[in-house]
C-alpha cells in the first residue's frame, strides 16, 4: 500500500501526543495533508462522479480510473460490490499522487440487499427502535460490500401527497420526523463510525424539498422563515444534533435563492447556529442547475455555491471545471476551497480511511452478511408494525386458513415490486411475491386461487411510467383479464385484491396530480364489490392517496405500502393473522386532491367551521362541495384488537416556566387478542404571540396490552416542549394556558388543561 505521505500524516498526528483530543489530532493530520496538497488535487476531492453501472441523473462518466489516478476525484456513489470498489480504492490510494482514499456513497434509503419497508411506511411503525435497527442492518450490509456513506436519512417534511417522494419521508410532523431523524442516524453511525460497519449518513435534502409547488417534484418552495423553524426545519436540526457526518441540497429555492446557492441556509443556519460541523454534498448537478433556475453561467453558479457553503459537487462536474479559473479571477478565494477540502478530508478521517483505506472492503463479509436468514427476519417482524388497518367491518380481517380465497390484482404476483422505490441494490430476483407467500402460507389448508385482474394503468405509457424496471404488463385486453378475475372471484369465499401503485409511481420524478386508484384498477375492484363477495384491500403506496369508493364500499382496507424485500411474507403473516398490523397515518388521507395541503397541525382561521354535520356553512372557511376533514387523519389505524382511553390526569395543573408535569392516560385493551397501540399526545398553545397550531404532537408511546388490561401510560412535558420560534425566530416558551390531549389519533382526544406560570 503506498501511502506513504498519508503514514507521515499519521506519524504527525502521533507527534501531537497521545494525551492531545482525538479532535487535535485529526486538525494535525488535515494540515499536514493540506499543505501538500496542489490547487487541483484540492478541487479533485471537491468532485463526487456517479460509479459505473447505476446512474441516476443524466450526467455521464467518462474515463474515471484515470480522473482518480491523477487526483481529479474526491468519492464515488452508486456503485455496487466489493471488486469495483476495491479496484477503485486501490487506484486512488497508490496511483494518486497523494494516495488519499475515496470515500464510497450510495442511496441506502431503505436497506441494501435485505430492504425494509419504505421510508414512509416505516414513520407509521412510530417504532424508534425498529427504525434504527433497520438503519443498523442497512449499514451492517452496505458496509460488507464497501459502501461507508448513506445518502439516507431523508428528512423532509412533508404535506404534499402530489409528491412522489413523500415515500422517503416520514410524513407531516415534525416532532415524530425529528425523532426519526435521530433513530436513523444512530443505526447508521452507530458509535460514531468507528467500526466497520458503522457508516456515515447523509441527512437530505436541506431544505424544505417536501413543500413544492403543486406537488410537482423540484418545484418552487416559497415559505415564512417562522414556518421553516417551526413545521420543517426540526428534523434536519435534530440530526445535525445526533451528530450526522454530511448533509445534502435540495434541488428547490428557499427564499428565492436556490438551496445549493443559499448561505444562510448553509453557512447561518446549518453551521452558525446549529453547530454542525460535517461536510455538505449537492444533490445530483444541482449545481449546473442553477442555471436553469436563473442564477447565471457555469461561473456564477459555481461560486454561488462555494461561497454558500457547498463542499462537495455530486456529478456536476462544476467545481472540477470551473473553480480553478475562479481562484485565477478572484471570484472565489483560496481559503474557502481549503475550508471545503477540510471538512472533506475530516470526514474521511472520522470514518477511519485514513488508517485502512480498505476498511470498509472485505469480500468476506460481503458473502456472508448479506441477505442473511436474521435480516430478512428482522424485515419481515418490522413490516407488519408499519401496515395501517384502515377499515375493518366486522373482523373480515384476519382471515382463517380455510375456504376458498382468490388473489386478484396486478400487484399478487409481482415479486420484483414489493421492495418499493429507491432500492439500488436490490436484487429484485430474490423477492418472493404475495401469490407464492399465500400459497405458502395456506399449503395443506385452503385452497388458493389467482388472477391478475387488470394490469397498473389501461394505457401502456402510464404503466410504463410507474413500473420503468420491473415491467410486469400482461398483453391481455382488460376485458379478458377482468373476465379471468371474475371467473376466481366466483369460486371464492372471500377476495384479497392487492392493488395501488406500481414500484416507480411513486419517488423521485413520480408527482401525481390524480391520487385515485388508477382507473382500470378502479373498474377491477368496483367489480369484485359488485360480486357480494367479502373483499379484502391491499393498498399499495408510497404516500397517501384517495380512497372514498373504498372506504364507502370495501369492508376491509389495509395500507401496506411497499414492505422491502420480505414484504410478501409479512403480508401474508398478518392477512391470516400470525402477525397484527400496527401501524398509524403519519401523514393525513384526503378526501380529494382539491383539500391539498391537508394537515392535522394547522393553524386555525378566524372563522373556522363548525364540528356539526358536513354541510357547506357560508362565511366560513370550507368547500361548498367537499367536506374539510381528511377522509383518515394523522395518527389513525386500527387494529385485531380495540382500545379503550381514559382522560389524561397531570401530575400539577399550572407548572412554571423552567419545571416539568407529567401526563397519564389510561388505555384498556376491550378486545380479546394481545395488542399493541400507538398512544398520542398533543398540546395547544391557547394564547401566544403569533398563532400556533390547533394540535401538536409532543409525545407517543408504543405499547403492547393484554386483552382486559389497563396500562397507565405516563409522559414528562418539560418546557422545550411548549417552546416555539417567535417572529423573531426566538425559541420561547410564552407562560399561560396550554391544552393538553391525549388520544389515539388526532382526531380523537380527550383534553386537560395546564397554565404555565
Ligand atoms: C436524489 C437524491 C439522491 C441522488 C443520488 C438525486 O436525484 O434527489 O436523493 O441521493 O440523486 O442518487
Amino acid at each position: 500500500m503506498k501511502i506513504r505521505n498519508i503514514a507521515l500524516g499519521l506519524a504527525l498526528t502521533a507527534a501531537v501526543g497521545a494525551s492531545a483530543s482525538a479532535d487535535a489530532r485529526m486538525d494535525a493530520f488535515v494540515d499536514s495533508l493540506l499543505s501538500q496538497m496542489t490547487l487541483d488535487e484540492k478541487i479533485g476531492q471537491l468532485h463526487l462522479p456517479v460509479g459505473a453501472d447505476i446512474v441516476t441523473g443524466d450526467i455521464m462518466n467518462s474515463d474515471i480510473g484515470g480522473d482518480i489516478a491523477a487526483g481529479r476525484v474526491g468519492g464515488v456513489f452508486n456503485m455496487k460490490g466489493c471488486d469495483k470498489i476495491r479496484e477503485y480504492q486501490r487506484i486512488a490510494v497508490e496511483e494518486s499522487r497523494l494516495g488519499i482514499p475515496l470515500i464510497f456513497g450510495m442511496d441506502v434509503i431503505h436497506g441494501y440487499e435485505t430492504v425494509m419497508p419504505i421510508p414512509f411506511a416505516l414513520s407509521c411503525s412510530w417504532d424508534m427502535d425498529a427504525i434504527e435497527r433497520s438503519a443498523r442492518i442497512a449499514a451492517r450490509e452496505a458496509s460488507a460490500a464497501g459502501i461507508c456513506w448513506t445518502f439516507s436519512p431523508m428528512v423532509d417534511i412533508s404535506r404534499e401527497p402530489r409528491w412522489g417522494r413523500m415515500a422517503e419521508g416520514s410524513g407531516e410532523d415534525p416532532y415524530l420526523g425529528a425523532r426519526i431523524a435521530e433513530a436513523m442516524v444512530r443505526g447508521y453511525q452507530g458509535d460514531s463510525m468507528k467500526a466497520n460497519d458503522e457508516i456515515m449518513a447523509c441527512v437530505k435534502h436541506f431544505a424544505l424539498y417536501g413543500a413544492p409547488e403543486g406537488g410537482r417534484d423540484y418545484n418552487t418552495v416559497d415559505m415564512s422563515r417562522q414556518r421553516m423553524f417551526n413545521e420543517y426545519f426540526e428534523p434536519y436540526r435534530a440530526a445535525a444534533a445526533a451528530g450526522a457526518g454530511s448533509f445534502m441540497t435540495s434541488f428547490n429555492t428557499v427564499d428565492g435563492v436556490p438551496a445549493t446557492g443559499n448561505r444562510w441556509l448553509f453557512t447561518d443556519v446549518l453551521r452558525d447556529m446549529w453547530d454542525f460541523d460535517g461536510f455538505v454534498v449537492t444533490d445530483y448537478g444541482a449545481i449546473p442547475e442553477m442555471m436553469s433556475h436563473g442564477m447565471g453561467g457555469p461561473e456564477d453558479v459555481t461560486a454561488l455555491a462555494l461561497n454558500a457553503g457547498i463542499d462537495m459537487d455530486m456529478a456536476g462536474m462544476l467545481y472540477l471545471n470551473v473553480l480553478r479559473p475562479l481562484v485565477e479571477q478572484g471570484r472565489v478565494f483560496g481559503q474557502q476551497i481549503d475550508n471545503a477540502v477540510r471538512r472533506i478530508l475530516e470526514a474521511k478521517y472520522r470514518l477511519g480511511l485514513f488508517e485502512n483505506p480498505y476498511k470498509y472492503i472485505d469480500p468476506a463479509r460481503e458473502a456472508s452478511e448479506i441477505y442473511t436468514a436474521e435480516n430478512r427476519a428482522a424485515a419481515r417482524a418490522m413490516a407488519p408494525e408499519t401496515f395501517v388497518l384502515l377499515k375493518n367491518e366486522g373482523s373480515l380481517l384476519p382471515l382463517a386458513k380455510n375456504g376458498r380465497i382468490a388473489l386478484v390484482g396486478p400487484l399478487a404476483d409481482a415479486g420484483s415490486h414489493m421492495q418499493g422505490m429507491w432500492s439500488v441494490a436490490a436484487d429484485p430476483s430474490k423477492y418472493r411475491s404475495l401469490r407464492q407467500a399465500f400459497a405458502d402460507a395456506l399449503e395443506g389448508r385452503a385452497p388458493l386461487s389467482y388472477a391478475k385482474g387488470s394490469n397498473l394503468y389501461a394505457d401502456p405509457e402510464l404503466e410504463a411510467a410507474v413500473s420503468i424496471a420491473n415491467g410486469i404488463r400482461d398483453p391481455r385486453s382488460e376485458a379478458e383479464l377482468l373476465e379471468e378475475a371474475l371467473a376466481v372471484a366466483d369460486g371464492a369465499d372471500v377476495i384479497v385484491a392487492a392493488l395501488g401503485e406500481g414500484i416507480e409511481g411513486s419517488g423521485e420524478s413520480a408527482s401525481r396530480a390524480d391520487l385515485t386508484l388508477p382507473d382500470t384498477q378502479m373498474r377491477l375492484l368496483q367489480a369484485l364489490v359488485a360480486t357480494g363477495k367479502p373483499v379484502v384491500l391491499l393498498n399499495f403506496s408510497g404516500r397517501p392517496t384517495v380512497m372514498v369508493y373504498e372506504q364507502e364500499n370495501v369492508p376491509a382496507i389495509m395500507n401496506v405500502w411497499f414492505g422491502g424485500s420480505e414484504a410478501a411474507d409479512a403480508i401474508a403473516d398478518v392477512v391470516f393473522g400470525d402477525a397484527a398490523p400496527s401501524g398509524k397515518l403519519t401523514a393525513t388521507m384526503p378526501r380529494n386532491v382539491g383539500q391539498i395541503p391537508l394537515y392535522y397541525n394547522h393553524l386555525n382561521t378566524g372563522r373556522p367551521r363548525s364540528d356539526g354535520p358536513a354541510k357547506f356553512e357560508k362565511y366560513r372557511s370550507n368547500y361548498i362541495d367537499s367536506p374539510v376533514t381528511p377522509l383518515y387523519p394523522f395518527g389513525y389505524g386500527l387494529t385485531y384488537t380495540t382500545f379503550a382511553y381514559g382522560d389524561p390526569v397531570l401530575s400539577a395543573p399550572e407548572m412554571n416556566a423552567d419545571g416539568s408535569v407529567t401526563v397519564t392516560v389510561p388505555v384498556t385493551n376491550t378486545g380479546s387478542r394481545e395488542g399493541t397501540e400507538i398512544v398520542q399526545l398533543y398540546i395547544r398553545d391557547l394564547a401566544a404571540s403569533v398563532a400556533r397550531p390547533v394540535k401538536e404532537l409532543k409525545r407517543f408511546a408504543r405499547v403492547t396490552i393484554a386483552p382486559g388490561q389497563t396500562e397507565n401510560v405516563t409522559f414528562t412535558l418539560g418546557a422545550d416542549d411548549l417552546k416555539f420560534y417567535n417572529s423573531d425566530l426566538d425559541f420561547v416558551l410564552e407562560p399561560g394556558d396550554f391544552d393538553i390531549m391525549t388520544g389515539p389519533s388526532s382526531a380523537d382526544v380527550r383534553t386537560v388543561r395546564l397554565t404555565v406560570r
